[in-house]
């Protein structure tokens, strides 16, 4: 049994004393979770997350690194860095990163196992275009994305790592992947880490991510290959994070 895990990713939102207000109402209303529940944040608010997270059970993710230890790379954060300050979670490779900061699916590799060098659990995100997808494209690609992210990485390593389905034209837009479409997507995944890890593709997490939100999270999550969800607009509101958390909870 695969423990679901709902993770919140609030990408350029909220400032150090907003972050600590919303994961107050978070804590608030998340206590009765069964599932694993992390909220992924601007790094600018870690600090302050990780003081209000209180060393409680929710995890304290980054959105991004870098996949060196450190150098003359100017804006950029270590996975070390992420870790000294408490994170234990890193998305990676995110469409957004993708498409507006020129990440490939050779960075998306070299970030997932500088993430697992410092001991971070990597989210890595894979997902079609709506171009791509109409082209009948999205399991060759998402099975590519999905080899490229985890080549090297060693099935030990790679129980502690978790996938993320994120199709491009389901995020921030509002339409979502019906629930049997994320499902069988998500199986498509399964299967290529089947390919690379026959004894952990079964005990690796896959996540659905795109629109989720408190109406929808249900019929999503009980389809047999969801094992949570990556949460963008409905991560930023605590009752509508939480609802999510409940329905995973289940
Ligand atoms: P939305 O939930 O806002 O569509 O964002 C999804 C996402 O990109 C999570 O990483």
């Amino acid at each position: 049994m695969r423990k679901k895990l709902i993770a919140g990713n609030w990408k350029m939102n909220k400032t150090p004393t907003e972050a600590a207000a919303l994961i107050g109402e978070i804590i608030n209303q998340t206590s009765g979770a069964t599932c694993d529940v992390a909220v992924c944040v601007p790094y600018i608010d870690i600090p302050a997350a990780r003081d209000a997270l209180k060393g409680g059970a929710i995890w304290l993710g980054a959105e991004n690194c870098h996949h060196k230890e450190s150098g003359a790379y100017t804006g950029e954060i270590s996975t070390g860095m992420l870790k000294s300050v408490g994170v234990n979670t890193v998305i990676i490779g995110h469409s957004e990163r993708r498409q507006y900061f020129a990440e490939t699916d050779e960075t998306v590799n070299l970030k997932t196992k500088a993430a697992i060098a410092a001991g971070l659990i990597p989210i890595i995100c894979v997902g079609e275009t709506l171009a791509q997808r109409e082209a009948g494209y999205t399991d060759a690609l998402v099975s590519y994305q999905t080899k490229i992210a985890y080549a090297g990485i060693s099935e030990k390593d790679a129980l502690n790592t978790v996938v993320a389905y994120e199709p491009v034209w389901a995020i921030g837009t509002g339409k979502t992947a019906t629930d049997e479409e994320a499902n069988e997507t998500i199986g498509v995944i399964r299967e290529a880490l089947r390919c690379i890890y026959p004894g952990a593709a079964e005990d690796i997490r896959i996540l659905y991510g795109g629109s989720m939100n408190e109406k929808n999270a249900a019929g999503l999550l009980a389809q047999p290959e969801i094992d949570g969800g990556l949460i963008g607009g409905a991560s930023l509101a605590a009752e509508k994070f939480a609802a999510i958390v409940k329905a995973a909870s289940l």
